[in-house]
């Protein structure tokens, strides 16, 4: 039965992403992990993955596109592993990535649909302050996919670690202070600093 079907086409032409949504850090690397199948009896002479198509637009293979120059390793072979890498991941490369193949005739193709959605996001420092703690919040314009632990920095110096976006820092001098935040495995990519004087209150009765 699998082989009939097989024979008779559709069935057998896959493309499966392992993860369908990914967020990751600007200027970190992602891996989007993928597979794909294909009928017995046909060889597959050509594989690309593309992020522009659409609307009689042809879709171009990424390995040509200037943007991505020095920064792609396909870690996929022409028989079912199409994983690819992308380095030095840049805001601009938010898009919907998907692969597609040709068979040794030109005249099979098959893309797999719907693909990989990625989003890059920067890291941003936001502290609010309240009478006796500040609130630093470690802002991303996505959710990060794996959970990251983020890592408090404060004047520089290492503050603390949490498995939560916020962190609290008492209120203890009048000084300014200045606060960052990274992401564990990834403190190169640090957050710009933001400063923030604060005072401690008096209150006379
Ligand atoms: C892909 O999904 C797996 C399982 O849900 C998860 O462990 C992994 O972190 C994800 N990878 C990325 C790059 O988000
Ligand atoms: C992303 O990284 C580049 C290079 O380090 C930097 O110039 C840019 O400001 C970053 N963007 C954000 C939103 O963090």
């Amino acid at each position: 039965v699998l082989l009939s079907s097989c024979l008779s086409g559709k069935k057998c032409w896959s493309v499966t992403y392992t993860n369908q949504s990914i967020c990751a850090l600007n200027g970190s690397t992602v891996k989007l992990t993928c597979s794909y199948t294909y009928p017995r009896g046909h060889k597959v002479t050509s594989t690309f993955w593309f992020i522009k198509s659409g609307n009689g637009v042809k879709p171009e293979d990424l390995g040509q596109d200037p943007e991505f120059a020095g920064r792609l390793e396909y870690h996929g072979d022409e028989k079912n592993d199409c994983t690819l890498r992308i380095t030095e991941l840049r805001e601009s490369d938010s898009a919907t990535y998907k692969f597609r193949f040709t068979d040794q005739t030109g005249k099979w193709r098959y893309t797999g649909d719907p693909g990989v959605s990625l989003s890059v996001t920067g890291l941003q420092v936001k502290v609010t302050v309240g009478h006796q703690d500040k609130t630093l919040t470690c802002s991303t314009t996505c959710t990060l996919t794996d959970n990251p632990t983020y890592i408090w920095y404060k004047n520089g110096q290492h503050l603390d670690e949490s498995t939560s976006t916020q962190y609290k820092d008492p209120v203890s001098s009048n000084y300014e202070d200045s606060y960052s935040c990274a992401v564990k495995g990834r403190e190169d990519l640090r957050s710009p600093a933001v400063c923030e004087y604060s005072t401690i209150v008096q209150y006379t009765t």
